[in-house]
């Protein structure tokens, strides 16, 4: 075997973010960017002599050529075994399933998840650790500080093999083993959900329409839906994958999700709609005339988790990302489990679910997950939905209703202003940040402020700490408002203003979220200066 040690220069910015390095393909694509940051995740993680990775991706442009870097690069610094998708594809819940599954080390995921693919689009690459999940803070930090002094890099010599036939072919010292990428996945959530009782359910003529995006969930849709399930064909739409999404935004938003959120809202309306995004981790389930908020979903999922056939015991607890509705707070305290509150980001729930503290996690941004694998499963959260209203005999609507009847609902919204400037959106932050203290007992659009504070969290099984997490604002009448910049965009930056307020009065819920929420978005702009300071008059993206 031939390896190649090239030298080569840090490169600025290879910092990874919520969920691993984001940048634009076209960036990643320039010469050693790639090789730099895989060097620097390989030393990062302390090395990959002798060790079994799982390598795939949602088959965004540049996927398959950055898998053949990665396999060269892995083999040159010692690994044992690669396990790759066949054609390079892998769901992140996937990958996260084979790494647990088969003992690995770890696993490289490629994606940027929702946000758009091609020459023009977006990459990204995440380093999951031997749970299943995305690596912790301390070892994304390790990954940087190598990128800030790597002087050299490893790769092989011999070209990859092809991803496209399964079985076992040798790169150097290293076996590539090209898997299904769908078998273990299929043979996972069998054990969790009633196959037989969904199946039942659509015989007896249950309609779903599931908006694959053209992105990585289609053939995983196609075979369990229509195909262990017997949904009808045509159940699945844009259901092939391709490098550049169709186009689109694969984000399972009202907004990139348009046509299926106008479907389930017209009279042809089927009984089910639901999508996933990119990467096949998120999800939006929909009912006809109803749109199930992400922290409704999670709440209702974790109230009725028993009824689906991996479930059974129940709940050991249940977490939530802290700009996420308190809908599954209610939940927990009514059930007399624990409800943790971490900050944005998958990787924050990995300890708590692998110490058995929780069971099912969420997060306001179409994410949720159980303890399962160690990521986010979209599929996952449709199935259990089928399952759940398979097992009640009621539609999704009367399931959400019912569910607002005994909890009271929360009535939510999120604002994004995106591609703001790096300088407004910072000086927005530290501006509230350091209005925090003078906050409490001053009125805005008539809400009084009761408590002002910036989130920290600090993990109950390891007790490392995580600060600045976003600015959140109660208001003395229970609302909320909390403000963060996102950390997945690729292009300036995104701020996020979570909107909440509580209703108990089951008289009062069928009523828009935007007029419900009017007075705590128009407090949230007056304590921050929104409009003033982005320029914007409203925001771009409302879920
Ligand atoms: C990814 C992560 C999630 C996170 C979401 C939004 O999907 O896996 O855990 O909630 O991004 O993050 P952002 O920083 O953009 O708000
Ligand atoms: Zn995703």
């Amino acid at each position: 075997m031939n390896v190649e040690t090239v030298s080569t220069a840090p490169i600025e910015g290879q910092k990874p973010g919520t969920s691993g390095l984001r940048k634009k393909t076209a960036v990643f694509m320039k010469p050693g960017y790639l090789e730099n940051y895989v060097q620097a995740v390989i030393e990062g993680v302390g090395g990959v002599e002798g060790r079994t990775l799982v390598v795939g991706g949602d088959g965004r442009f540049f996927n398959d050529k950055a898998i053949a870097v990665i396999l060269r690069m892995l083999a040159a610094n010692g690994a044992a075994r690669a396990i790759v998708g066949q054609n390079g594809m892998l769901s992140t819940p996937a990958a996260s399933n084979l790494i647990r599954k088969r003992g690995a080390f770890g696993g490289i995921v490629l994606s940027a998840s929702h946000n758009p693919g091609g020459p023009e689009g977006d990459f990204g690459l995440k380093f999951n650790i031997a749970n299943g999940g995305p690596a912790p803070e301390a070892i994304t930090d390790a990954i940087f500080a190598r990128t800030r002094a790597l002087t050299e890099y490893r790769i092989l010599t011999e070209e990859a093999p092809p991803l496209s036939s399964l079985g076992e072919t040798r790169l150097g010292g290293m076996i590539v083993e090209i898997v299904d990428p769908v078998k273990d996945y299929v043979a996972l959530m069998e054990t969790l959900v009633d196959f037989e009782r969904i199946r039942r359910l659509f015989a007896s003529g249950f309609s779903l329409r599931f908006d694959a995006m053209h992105a990585v969930t289609g053939p995983y849709a196609k075979a369990i839906l229509e195909g262990a399930l017997g949904a009808p064909a045509g159940t699945v739409v844009n259901a092939s994958p391709l490098p550049d999404f169709g186009g689109h935004h694969p984000d399972p938003n009202p907004v990139h999700a348009a046509d299926l959120f106008r479907l389930m809202f017209s009279p042809e309306a089927p009984d089910m709609g639901a999508a996933s995004d990119g990467d096949g981790d998120r999800n939006i389930v929909l009912g006809r005339g109803i749109s199930v908020s992400p922290s409704d979903s999670l709440a209702v999922l974790a109230a009725n988790i028993h009824l689906a056939k991996g479930y059974g015991e129940g709940l050991k607890g249940i977490a939530r990302s802290m700009p996420t509705s308190r809908a599954a707070d209610r939940v927990a305290q009514k059930l007399g489990v624990d409800l943790f509150e971490t900050p944005t980001g998958w990787k924050f729930f990995g300890n708590l679910l692998d110490a058995g503290r929780a069971t099912i996690c969420g997060e306001e941004s179409a994410g949720t997950g159980s303890d399962h694998v160690r990521e986010k499963d979209g599929l996952w959260a449709v199935l259990l939905w089928l399952d759940i209203v398979a097992a009640r005999g009621q539609s999704i609507a009367e399931i959400v209703t019912e569910h607002w009847r005994t909890y009271g609902r929360d009535y939510y919204t999120r604002h994004d202003y995106e591609g703001i400037s790096t300088a407004a959106g910072d000086e927005l932050m530290a501006d509230l940040r350091a209005s925090l203290e003078t906050l409490p007992g001053r009125t805005f659009a008539g809400l009084r402020v009761s408590v002002a504070d910036d989130f920290a969290y600090e993990d109950p099984t390891d007790g490392s700490v995580t600060r600045r997490q976003g600015v959140r604002v109660l208001f003395e009448n229970g609302a909320r408002a909390v403000f963060r910049l996102s950390g997945t965009g690729t292009e300036g930056a995104t701020l996020r203003v979570y909107l909440e307020t509580f209703e108990p009065d089951p008289s009062k819920h069928a009523r828009d979220p935007q007029e419900v929420l009017a007075g705590v978005i128009a407090a949230a702009d007056a304590i921050a200066g929104i409009r003033q300071r982005t320029g914007r008059t409203a925001p771009d993206v409302v879920t």
